[in-house]
């Protein structure tokens, strides 16, 4: 598949090199002219490196990994036309720019509302599904857990852009729960707040989640 990569954190870095290392074509976004040398070298120059437009357009699959809240205004930036009919995994989460209490982070939206859902608004004609965005970047491609295959909370409106999110995860090493249509994400985003509470308190970051079913 041609990937765009929208975003030159942790999250795009990781996962720009997980859909290399899985055969992927990538090329990994940035608005900041300057940072495209060192992306160049985090993705060891097998990624193109260009803007959000440029890499919204290169890909069929496209990786929203920008600050949540930029999120809005970095689909702005790619060109809303640029997602249309394509899917768009969506990691992003609406983390506020308040610190954290007592290791709960606050976030901007409420649980009548999600990140995802504004974005599916902005871009009605993009298919979001939400994935790793209660992984940890270090997780997020072949995970190891000792042969336990961690679960993988995705949720969108449209059914093949979720059976092609699967397949990646899948190819990446994750079981894949389906929770439904985009309000899931009202769900599936403070999944992310649970996550991160062993690490401020404790700085425990090795974890995921485990769906158990009988
Ligand atoms: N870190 C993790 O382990 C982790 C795990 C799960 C989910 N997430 C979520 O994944 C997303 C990415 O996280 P991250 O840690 O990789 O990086 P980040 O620092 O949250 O985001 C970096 C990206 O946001 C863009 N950005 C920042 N301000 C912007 C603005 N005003 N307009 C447009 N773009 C802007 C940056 O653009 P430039 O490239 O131009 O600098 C950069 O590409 C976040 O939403 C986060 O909550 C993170």
């Amino acid at each position: 598949m041609k990937v765009g990569v929208l975003g030159s954190g942790s999250v795009g870095q990781v996962l720009a090199n997980g859909f290399i290392r899985h055969g992927h074509q990538v090329m990994i976004g940035t608005n900041t002219p300057s940072k495209r040398e060192l992306l160049k070298e985090k993705t060891h120059g097998k990624a193109l490196v260009g803007s959000f437009t440029e890499a919204a357009a290169f890909g069929d699959v496209l990786v929203l990994a920008a600050k949540g809240t930029a999120a809005e205004a970095a689909v702005k930036a790619a060109g809303i036309a640029n997602f249309s009919g394509k899917t768009v995994i969506d990691t992003t989460n609406p983390i506020a720019e308040l610190p954290p209490v007592n290791g709960v982070l606050r976030y901007f939206t409420t649980l009548e509302d999600s990140l995802m859902e504004r974005l599916q608004r902005l871009a009605p004609n993009a298919h979001f599904v939400k994935a790793f965005c209660s992984a940890g970047n270090a997780f997020m491609v072949d995970p190891d857990f000792g042969g336990v295959q961690p679960t993988m909370f995705i949720c969108g409106n449209d059914e093949g852009a979720k059976k092609t999110v699967a397949g990646i995860l899948d190819q990446f090493g994750w079981e894949t729960a389906d929770m439904g249509k985009v309000e899931a994400a009202r769900a599936i985003e403070p999944l992310a707040m649970l996550w991160c509470i062993p690490g401020f308190l404790a700085n425990d970051w090795m974890h995921a989640f485990k769906m158990l079913k009988k």
